[in-house]
């Protein structure tokens, strides 16, 4: 009897969740668990696609390893029984200091893709930003989103189409534009090269191989329309042909863009702009001197210029030299709202990141997105609560030291 009552007082059972997405994401306790969900559904190719950087990706790993080198100094015996994660982003209300960052071929990871992410940020009440590389148009995202939105400009040697794109997002009110800077030509991703990589994905024999071994994903992926290049349908590289991406970005993208072109952008587009990719001090001096109202620190995740800095280095010299002056936002490598709460003590405005949501499309779709986003919320309250800070304003230089 004694036996029976014990055992009765220790077993209890979980509900059994009968949603196979939320079945995954009710064990996944952080961004690196659905990170390895990811990795098991997609197609290897797919996945290293997201997942990888340049050359030797020193870059990458660094992005992440330089947020372990910062320690917090707490203090305790703070009233923490309120705590306030919002702020003002060039004029809009943002419920928390991140903003999802610009991905290419987001319906790579799952097919509602670009949609998916953009309805999880207006949820979250964050910011989300579409690439001119999306697979789902300017118009599909405002369709589905009146959250605050982002068009991220690659600047193509036909500047005509990008006026129409800028013409286009400001139609379909979008509150700013990215304009990203490290891509003068494309870095050398390894993984995509040994894979042989086209987007879309070709299926040859070997994908068909590797989709098999990930039948959910290959369901997903052949019931779905094709994926393509969504804001430039009708152009012979729309996706329609898979294509080489290092070779369509050399052909396509203009390696003579520069600082004039930067004037030419602000006068065909009237709300905030943020250069998205400057890697010096001095860079962000002159994008300032130019009337830019946001400083995108970033080295595009690792994926361009291996040995780039890792943005969150940069930022506290950055802020220092701007006095306020613009935006900071800064990305690669953000995993957790710590990380979060470590840039803003650094002198961020904002984090963006990338890859945290891919991981959680790939997972779930899109309850996975709003997992992340519910893991990065938790993870800055709970920092921000073990730290003695209960609103971003508290959050100071005195908070953090480079160990
Ligand atoms: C990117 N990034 C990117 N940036 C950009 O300006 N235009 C783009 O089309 C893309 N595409 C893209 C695809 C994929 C799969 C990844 C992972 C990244 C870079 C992105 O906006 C951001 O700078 C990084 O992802 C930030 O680093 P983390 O958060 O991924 O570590």
């Amino acid at each position: 009897m004694g036996f029976y009552k014990t055992i009765r007082s220790v077993v209890r059972f979980r509900s059994i969740e009968l949603d196979r997405a939320a079945r995954r994401l009710r064990t996944a306790a952080d961004i690196g668990d659905l990170r390895r969900i990811a990795k098991r559904r997609l197609p290897a190719g797919v996945f290293d696609y997201i997942d990888g950087g340049a050359e030797d990706e020193r870059t990458l790993v660094r992005n992440s390893e330089a947020f372990g080198r910062i320690e917090f100094r707490p203090n305790v015996l703070v009233d923490v029984s309120a705590i306030d994660t919002s702020t003002t982003l060039f004029g809009a209300q943002a419920s928390m200091p991140v903003m999802l960052a610009p991905t290419g071929f987001t319906r790579i990871a799952q097919s509602q893709g670009e949609l998916a992410v953009a309805r999880a940020a207006e949820r979250a009440g964050v910011p989300y930003s579409l690439s001119t590389m999306g697979t789902r148009s300017i118009e599909e995202v405002a369709a589905v989103s009146d959250g605050v939105k982002w068009f991220q400009v690659y600047t193509w040697k036909d500047r005509g189409l990008v006026k129409d794109l800028v013409a286009r997002a400001a139609a379909a009110g979008f509150h700013g534009l990215w304009l990203t800077v490290d891509t003068a030509v494309l870095g050398r991703r390894e993984r995509d090269h040994r894979r042989g990589l086209t987007l879309p994905p070709q299926l040859g024999l070997d994908t068909i191989v590797d989709g098999a071994l990930h039948p959910a994903w290959l369901l997903d992926f052949v019931s779905n329309e094709p994926i393509r290049f969504a804001n430039i349908v009708g152009r012979d590289d729309d996706g329609r042909d898979p294509i080489d991406i290092g070779r369509h970005a050399s052909e396509q993208f203009d390696q003579s863009l520069s600082w004039r072109d930067v004037e030419w952008l602000q006068s065909i587009w009237d709300g905030p702009l943020m250069l998205k990719g400057i890697q010096t001090v001095a860079d962000a001096e002159r994008a300032v001197s130019l009337g830019v109202q946001g400083v995108g620190l970033s080295n595009h995740g690792g994926r361009q210029l291996d040995d780039a800095p890792a943005p969150i280095e940069l930022v506290e010299p950055v802020a220092q030299a701007l006095q306020g002056r613009a935006t900071i936002v800064v990305d690669g490598g953000i995993r957790r709202g710590s990380d979060v709460v470590k840039a803003i003590a650094l002198g961020a405005d904002a984090c963006s990141i990338g890859r945290a949501y891919l991981y959680g499309l790939g997972a779930a779709g899109e309850p996975g997105v709003d997992h992340v986003l519910r893991l990065l919320r938790s993870g800055i309250e709970r920092t921000m609560a073990l730290t003695g800070r209960t609103s971003l304003a508290e959050i100071d230089r005195d908070l953090v030291r480079w160990r």
